[in-house]
């Protein structure tokens, strides 16, 4: 679970569309970067002490650089702050090397790419893989307004061009996405990747699972979680299967929490239930799952949870800790 850890440099920082900056992040030593996948993403250390994952959106052949872009979200803890206004060009950062949760399926007969708002990013760098494979995809890239489109030139200059469509909310209904009409158009061997805003992405599994298309064909990525909390939440105990030792976890705190503060540290990167990096084996009870990263399937087979959003439903669980 451990990644290694790399030393970059902010080559250079550049606004892509409105609330969008790009940045570039060569390797402090001037070596080549780890060579990663479409679909990657980096974890990146921010002032504060705050992690952030971002998916990487450079062709992914390119081993001198990663490509980042990072919306300045209204609702943000910190990170996207942090990025646009701490974060210039020149300023060193640690990050993880690529991790990659979102790959693309190897022989997919087709490609359906979905993109919503700043959930372009790890789509464009998939559009790119395809295309150089020559394989057989489509992309939609939706959002508000043109001005919040990023990467429109690099798009429109790409030689997959023609199988880009774009879709503006303020713009004639006729252009606007049509979630359930092009699910339904396209072949049973198509791979479907979705990633955006929750909503978007949703939506756009709820339609295709009520068209029957099969949880193997759905790839999604959640940018940002939400913390769950429910009036009915209660205590639990959680027991640690390799030292015995039980811990309350009383409501309004999460496992993580429960745990760092009886000495136990749980690693984690995300908080919010997205990146997978706290996933616990589950033993024994029942969790009451509040993650974006387990699939349906998974989260139905209880063996293992996000400890750091993620509750019980039973009494006490009994972790592989
Ligand atoms: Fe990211 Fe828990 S720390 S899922």
């Amino acid at each position: 679970m451990n990644t290694p850890f790399l030393s970059v440099r902010v080559a250079r920082k550049a606004v892509a569309a409105q609330d969008i900056c790009v940045f570039e992040l060569v390797a402090a030593d001037g070596a080549a970067l780890p060579p990663f996948t479409a679909g990657a993403h980096i974890d990146v250390q921010l002032p504060g002490g705050l992690t952030r994952q971002y998916s990487l959106c450079n062709p992914p052949h390119e081993t001198q650089r990663y490509q980042i872009g990072v919306l300045r979200d209204a609702a943000s803890r910190g990170g996207s702050l942090a990025m646009h206004e701490q974060i210039q060009a020149g300023q060193q950062l640690t990050i993880s090397a690529p991790k990659n949760h979102f790959p693309l399926v190897a022989g997919a007969g087709r490609s359906l790419l979905l993109a919503g708002g700043i959930g372009v990013t790890p789509i464009l760098c998939m559009a790119e893989a395809l295309g150089a494979a020559g394989a057989d995809f489509e992309m939609h890239y939706c959002t508000r307004s043109r001005t919040h489109a990023a990467f429109l030139d690099r798009l429109a200059a790409a030689p997959f061009a023609s199988q880009v469509s774009l879709h503006f909310d303020d713009e004639a209904p006729a252009q606007r996405l049509d979630i359930a009409a092009l699910l339904a158009s396209v072949s049973a061997d198509t791979h479907l990747y979705v990633c955006g805003p929750k909503g978007f992405i949703e939506a756009v599994l709820a339609s295709a699972r009520a068209q029957g298309w099969a949880e193997a064909r759905l790839h999604c990525e959640f940018f940002a979680g939400e913390v769950i909390n429910v009036d009915t939440d209660a205590a639990f105990e959680v027991e640690l299967k390799r030292s015995g030792r039980v811990v309350t976890v009383p409501k309004g705190i999460t496992i993580v929490k429960a745990l760092g503060d009886a000495g136990i540290d749980v690693m984690v990167s995300c908080e919010q239930g997205v990146c997978g990096t706290c996933l616990t084996p589950v033993l024994e009870g029942q969790p009451d799952h509040r993650d974006s990263y387990l699939t349906p399937e998974e989260q139905a087979a209880n063996d293992q949870m996000l400890l750091c959003c993620s509750r019980a439903k039973s009494a006490r669980l009994l972790l592989d800790l």
